[in-house]
């Protein structure tokens, strides 16, 4: 048997060039207003490459950096501001928020037409139903592209989550739903867990920690996607799956880094360019 690696950058790039060609034609470019607040190590770097990424587009990205003492009265204030203005296509406010903000509050007070994580609960309730919402939370849908790119079959198949966030496990159970897999999702206070992911087809893990899952969770053939972005004692970027030990048992798996993490931001830009459509037909 052999193991496929799963390119995450290969089809972020290919998206991403796929999305500048539309965005060249467009008169007015689409543009994405990032919410950062506090100095959080891991959320400047993420919102850099997200900003990196919007401008080889030629998305237009705004980046409105708050000190962490911003009240949550005047974060809300600034994001009804974007939601009138109509030159802003699509806002994203990056989480975590500090402790003393409330982040349901100011998920619910983006407009749902411009809700380009796909956080709101409009956006979240009309995915859980089947239903068509403005958008879909970036991870998951890289991670449904991913599986698609390598014609890995869902339908039908047992999907195991580990991880049950917003921004991860909850929306990836309902989008894999909907294409008729057989979903469970585990968390930290699932007992039992190697019992239940031995019985994968898909494991997908978002745990956040080094090495969590070897071969002993698996069984063979198993396809492997990888969410964790963390790091090690020598400050490598690792993910949850000790890679080298369950590569040989696996059919498919994502590196970290140049897995799923490449996919999540080719998915905000196609997000941001949707809500663009959808706001110019009406
Ligand atoms: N923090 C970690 N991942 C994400 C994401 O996809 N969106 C936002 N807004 N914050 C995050």
């Amino acid at each position: 048997m052999t193991t496929t690696i799963i390119d995450g950058l290969y089809y972020a790039n290919k998206i991403i060039n796929e999305i500048k060609t539309k965005v060249d034609k467009l008169k007015i470019k689409p543009k994405l207003v990032v919410i950062l607040v506090g100095n959080d190590n891991a959320s400047q770097i993420y919102v850099n490459n997200k900003q990196k990424r919007c401008l080889e587009v030629g998305i237009m990205s705004e980046v409105l950096h708050f000190d962490e003492n911003i009240n949550q009265t005047e974060l809300l204030d600034i994001i009804k501001q974007l939601n009138e203005d109509t030159e802003v296509n699509a806002i994203l406010v990056q989480m975590p928020l500090p402790k003393h903000i409330n982040p349901d509050k100011i998920v619910e007070a983006i407009s749902p037409v411009k809700d380009v994580d796909g956080f709101h609960p409009y956006n979240v309730g009309k995915l859980a139903l089947n239903m068509t919402p403005y958008s879909i939370a970036c991870t998951p849908s890289g991670i449904l592209k991913l599986l698609n790119a390598y014609n890995i079959k869902i339908n039908g198949k047992h999907v195991v989550i580990i991880g049950r966030s917003n921004i991860v496990g909850r929306p990836l159970m309902s989008l894999l739903l909907n294409n008729n897999a057989t979903v469970t999702v585990c968390h930290s206070k699932t007992e039992n867990l190697k019992e239940i992911t031995n019985t994968a087809d898909i494991l997908i893990s978002a745990v956040g920690k080094s090495n969590f899952i070897n071969s002993a969770f698996v069984k063979h053939n198993v396809c492997i996607i990888d969410v964790g972005i963390n790091r090690d004692k020598n400050n490598k970027i690792t993910g949850d799956v000790d890679f080298n030990d369950i590569f040989d048992k696996c059919s498919f798996i994502t590196p970290v880094p140049k897995g799923v993490g490449p996919m999540t931001i080719a998915m905000l830009l196609q997000n941001t360019l949707n809500l663009y459509d959808i706001q110019n037909k009406k």
